[in-house]
């Protein structure tokens, strides 16, 4: 069975449309109403009616923008849109420069090896070998921090660029071409090049007298891959769930994979988000009932990339049956310290984590909301115990002691956090739940008994540094055939972005008001969107407020029209109905655009494109005369110098 899954087909077919929530939609079927933005309400402003919920949408009202709320004044939006595109080749708007940069197999240390497409154990001589990747930028690029290496002026001409690399294309990766690598064997070297290409890459980067940026051949420039030694700590660090044969204290394990979104801390660290982890193991028969439920929850098993045909660490037996355990963590990295441990932060759950926006209150707590991203699953927040600053200065880590939480959205626009806390409500051990440590483990199922609110796959979140207001993305579900209030579309084709405020805006509040900030399609009413058509987008994914709180939106999965692309809206403006928006950046053939950092002068863009020519028909961006499409960052900058998006 695990043997018979083409990796590239299963990259097509994403896994996180299928559902591994029992639990999922009879919830909240009995409130599958239209959500009447009770702040729009108050506000006067636009009223959502009931009645719309049904699988042929067309024109439903909806609540958008609240007046009165974030930049009022000068326009947030100063570019002119560009249309869709169907090119192979990234497009910005007039006045806007944008060229790739550090793709995947760019020489980054050690012996500094070139790019050279394909394996030599898998029938190409001459390519990269899996000891070449350790040395060279992942592939797949994903979430990314700029970290400044200087105060003022210069911190944004020198940096750390710290970028995920979500999973790897073993067509590209061991053949350089759009053909597999199946036949006959996988070998112990390809295994080896596929993790060497996963995980983090911290790369330092300067800008150049000539405008152009250079990666800088430097000590601090740094690989962390599936076989880096990392830390578990927390409340789950040293659990029976998370002990193993080769690590029987449950607190080192190796390496980090599926590194989707990101964060980072206001003390100068990185967050890399663990996402698709389940899909890389292999589940022997013989399980017993505990495991096989805690697995089948998390949708473990599949072997996507037949790690488990060379490496046993991948191959879950009856008898050490925990590796997956360690994986589907949110984990913290110094980028300026390149002998530092990585450690994966349990306090934060467990979930098919696809980022982390941390947020300090005005206490300092620090709190950091997360999506899980499968359709059916939850949107999280994870609250400090305490003031950072002051933890910190007693040697404890913000992130390891505190409260994590689970959203539940009410239709009536209310919303109400409900703790993940060992022995409060039904998280006993009468419910399987022994201690903290096994509430964190099995994440997924705490929160299925608290009655949270399944939503319709959420990625990433963000937070508006002026208003507080926090978004997530929803990037679409087309298996709900019941609508709840933060979810109102049967199936939902196109995603949607759902907001709220916390309760007196204190982000370590468990009460909040949300409503829907818009519905994504085709546009105009078509399949129920709140948005133009001549801003059409589908798929939302990747999403940032940036420090002005333009948001930037960036898609992946189907569009209306074109490729893949990344649009800016100024939240807080309305055109007829209809937030304002602008298509800033469509990418190339094939691709997603995901990954977003900016230097502190705003006048520095950093975006990511991940997986150009999926399936086939892209070459970019060929800076190097070769035809392999790889994934890389784009730098976007203004011909005049100017701050981006203004
Ligand atoms: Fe890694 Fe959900 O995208
Ligand atoms: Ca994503
Ligand atoms: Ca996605």
């Amino acid at each position: 069975m695990t043997q018979t899954i083409d990796p590239h087909t299963a990259a097509d077919a994403d896994p996180d449309d299928l559902p591994s929530n029992p639990s999922s939609a009879p919830a909240f079927a009995d409130v599958a109403r239209a959500r009447v933005s009770r702040r729009s309400v108050l506000a006067g402003g636009m009223v959502a009616a009931a009645g719309f919920l049904t699988s042929s949408l067309v024109n439903p009202p909806v609540a958008v923008a609240t007046p009165g709320r974030g930049s009022a004044g000068r326009p947030l939006l100063g570019f002119r849109p560009i249309p869709p595109s169907t090119a192979d080749e990234v497009v910005v708007p007039r006045g806007y420069r944008a060229r790739p940069f550090i793709p995947w197999g760019t020489p980054l240390l050690g012996r500094y090896p070139e790019f050279r497409p394909g394996t030599p154990s898998a029938g190409v001589p001459g390519g990269n070998t899996a000891e070449d990747q350790a040395q060279q930028v992942g592939m797949h690029h994903d979430g990314m921090t700029y970290f400044p290496l200087h105060a003022g002026r210069k911190g944004s001409e020198h940096g750390l660029l710290v970028l995920n690399h979500e999973y790897t294309d073993e067509f590209y990766l061991q053949t350089g071409a759009y053909q597999s690598p199946y036949a006959p064997t996988y070998t112990a070297e390809m295994v080896r090049k596929s993790q060497n290409a996963h995980g983090v890459s911290v790369v330092e980067i300067e800008k150049k007298r000539s405008g152009e940026w250079a990666l800088v051949r430097s000590r601090r420039n740094r690989r962390i891959t599936a076989n880096t030694e990392m830390e578990l700590a927390g409340p789950a660090a040293g659990h029976e769930l998370v002990r193993t044969a080769a690590d029987p204290q449950g607190r080192r394990p190796l390496g980090t994979i599926n590194n989707c979104g990101n964060g980072e801390t206001p003390w100068g660290t990185y967050l890399t988000c663990e996402e698709n982890f389940n899909g890389y193991f292999r589940v022997d028969p013989g399980q017993n009932e505990e495991n096989s439920e805690l697995q089948g929850r998390y949708g473990v098993g599949g072997d996507r990339n037949r790690w488990a045909t060379q490496d046993p660490r991948f191959v879950v037996t009856p008898t050490d049956a925990n590796e997956p355990n360690r994986f589907g963590w949110v984990v913290e990295i110094d980028p300026f310290s390149p002998e530092s441990v990585p450690v994966k932060r349990t306090a934060l759950g467990r979930l098919k984590h696809e980022d982390a926006t941390v947020h300090v209150t005005k206490g300092g707590r620090v709190v950091v909301y997360m999506g899980d991203d499968q359709v059916f699953e939850y949107v999280y927040k994870f609250v400090s115990s305490g003031n950072w600053r002051s933890m910190r200065s007693r040697g404890k880590s913000p992130l390891d002691e505190g409260t994590l939480y689970v959203a539940r959205f009410d239709d009536d626009g209310t919303g109400t956090w409900l703790p993940l806390v060992h022995g409060q409500g039904p998280l006993t051990a009468a419910n399987g739940f022994a201690d903290q440590g096994e509430v964190l483990v099995k994440t997924r199922m705490a929160a299925d008994l608290l009655g949270a609110t399944p939503m319709d796959r959420p990625e990433w979140t963000a937070v508006d540094p002026r208003t507080g207001t926090v978004y997530v993305t929803l990037t679409n579900n087309d298996s709900r055939s019941e609508a709840n209030g933060p979810n109102p579309r049967t199936p939902n084709l196109w995603g949607h972005i759902v907001r709220w405020d916390e309760q007196g805006g204190d982000h370590a509040a468990t009460s909040f008001e949300w409503d829907l900030f818009l519905l994504a399609g085709p546009g105009d009413g078509v399949d129920g969107s709140t948005i133009k058509a001549e801003d059409s987008f589908g798929s939302p994914d990747g999403l940032w407020l940036d420090p002005d709180s333009r948001a930037w939106i960036q898609t992946d999965g189907t569009q209306p029209t074109g490729n893949n692309q990344m649009l800016a809206a100024d939240p807080y403006r309305t055109e007829g109905g209809a937030p304002e928006l602008r298509r800033f950046l469509t990418g190339v053939v094939g691709c997603e655009v995901t990954g977003i950092a900016m230097t502190p002068d705003q006048r520095t863009l950093f975006v990511n494109l991940q997986h150009p020519g999926e399936r086939g028909g892209s070459t970019w961006p060929q800076n190097d005369g070769l035809a392999t499409p790889r994934s890389a960052t784009v730098v976007v900058t203004r011909d005049d110098g100017g701050v981006i998006g203004t």
